[in-house]
């Protein structure tokens, strides 16, 4: 047994973080990966690490000095467990795994729980800063006992980004701490990500600049409050130009932001904790809106075929009700669009305008108004959204210039009035031609190799934001 600290996972987190410990004094790194070829090629590419290479888990787990730490970076979910459990088999007493990936952190407070009956120490770590963080020094939430964080902070500490001379890692707190705090990490990301989208978004169709002017507008921006790493690097997104068209990458972007499902948690979880988390929800849902190309379109095309509305005689009594009115429409249609994912999902055979029939009396939505909604799943059952049933697409039309003066009139009077403006905020994304979800999709590329889809042709795309900035075709998903 040669090696201090392990890493299991040699994608590419597993495989920075294993030679930024590499490349620390005092460290000598076991490497395992389920197939072996990965660990090949990195042993291949980085001889200078000296990593301690195995290709089966006992011969990792034998090439650990005690107590054995191993760090686990695999995709978070059943491959984990798995991994888990082999550690878990071989390791002794006082032994420590570590989880470094996305885990729920339900599920690290039930495996804590069931690798601590053994004595071995488990350690769900909230690991930030993508591709490049690991490599040269990532943001560590690790939870976990006290005890296990007695060895593992130290080699933490020596890999973490440093900060004003301060590791950044901290030990959060028991079993699940770790996770949840990265967990609302990424809620947090998504919400920063979001409002940096709508502000270009505002430069770009209200300001009129063009993505380079308004790259150089975010890096002014970047040298006072706002300075940050995702101001930083939108700048350098809006300053790309794709190589094959010439034109800026954002549009070439296809505006359909994808998740890997930490923001959904952190959402899901504030709900249940009762905790008002709107910023965060409207960025998880905006990311949703985005994916639907089926509603977006057909939505479109009648709202751009609506006649100049008349902005001449209103009352801003009358003003209120028509808000009213089209937000109602809105909140309808994003419930039964909830109906239908739902009975997708389960496998029910819901019949919608059934729902709709049976809400006319009794309960407490109970309103002539469902009439409407039985009407537009007879006329077509199939719809994609009841906003481009013609009844409920002329209702929101013939209101939205209503609906934007009262929305600005609360925000110019400080009346909050989060749900009139959640719902035009979602009725402008379902028209908008393009979203700012591509800049989005263009920042995750950039720190976290996410990927992206092009809107002239199909495949899936990775630019080498580290590298000399060219494009690459990806095998993987856009996800
Ligand atoms: C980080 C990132 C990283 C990752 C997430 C977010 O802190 O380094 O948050 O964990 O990029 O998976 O990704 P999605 O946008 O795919 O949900």
């Amino acid at each position: 047994s040669t090696a201090n600290i392990g890493v299991v996972g040699l994608a590419v987190m597993g495989s920075n973080l294993a030679r930024n410990l590499a490349s620390r004094e005092g460290n000598t790194v076991a490497v395992y990966n389920r197939s072996p070829e990965r660990t090949r090629l990195l042993t291949g590419e980085h001889p200078e690490a000296g990593f301690v290479a195995s290709e089966t888990i006992e011969d990792f787990v034998a090439s650990l000095q005690k107590p054995r730490t191993a760090i686990i970076m695999v995709q978070a979910g059943r491959g984990t467990d798995a991994v888990i459990e082999a550690l878990t088999a071989l390791f002794e007493p006082g032994d420590i795994i570590v989880d470094g990936g996305n885990a729920d952190f339900h599920d690290t407070i039930r495996r804590e729980k069931a690798v601590s009956a053994t004595g071995v120490n488990f350690v769900g770590a909230g690991i930030s800063g993508g591709e490049e963080g690991a490599l040269k020094g990532p943001s560590i939430m690790p939870g976990g006992s006290v005890e296990a964080y007695k060895t593992l902070g130290p080699i933490l500490e020596s890999i973490a980004a440093v900060v004003d001379g301060v590791p950044c890692v901290t030990h959060v707190g028991t079993d699940g701490a770790g996770h949840f705090v990265k967990m609302i990490h990424n809620g947090i990301e998504y919400a920063d990500m979001q409002l940096i989208a709508e502000a270009y978004d505002l430069l770009r169709k209200v300001g009129g600049h063009s993505p380079a002017a308004i790259a150089d507008v975010f890096t002014e921006w970047n040298s006072g409050d706002l300075e940050s790493y995702l101001i930083e690097i939108t700048a350098e997104v809006l300053r790309q130009v794709d190589a094959a068209t010439g034109k800026p990458f954002v549009d070439i972007v296809l505006d359909e932001a994808g998740s890997k499902g930490t923001g959904v948690w952190t959402v899901q979880n504030a709900l249940d904790l009762g905790v008002p988390v709107g910023g965060i929800a409207e960025a998880v849902f905006a990311r949703a809106v985005s994916s639907h190309p089926e509603q977006r379109v057909p939505f479109r095309a009648i709202v751009d075929a609506r006649p100049e509305i008349a902005v001449v005689g209103h009352t801003f009594q009358d003003d209120v009700r028509q808000a009213l009115y089209a937000s109602k429409v809105v909140a309808y249609a994003q419930g039964f669009d909830a109906i239908i994912a739902g009975a997708e999902k389960y496998g029910w055979n819901v019949d919608k305008g059934a729902i709709a029939t049976i809400w006319r009396g009794g309960c407490i939505i109970r309103a002539q108004f469902l009439n409407r909604i039985v009407d537009a799943y007879a006329n077509d059952p199939s719809i994609p959204t009841l906003l481009v049933d013609p009844y409920f697409a002329k209702a929101v039309a013939d209101g939205e210039a209503a609906w934007r003066r009262i929305v600005s009139t609360a925000a110019l009077s400080g009346i909050p009035v989060p749900g009139f403006a959640s719902a035009l905020s979602y009725f402008d994304s379902l028209a908008s031609e393009r979203l700012p979800a591509a800049l989005v999709q263009g920042q995750r590329d950039f720190f976290g190799a996410h990927t992206y889809k092009r809107v002239d042709r199909p495949g899936t795309f990775h630019t080498l934001w580290s590298g000399d900035r060219s494009e690459v075709e990806s095998a993987g998903s856009s996800h």
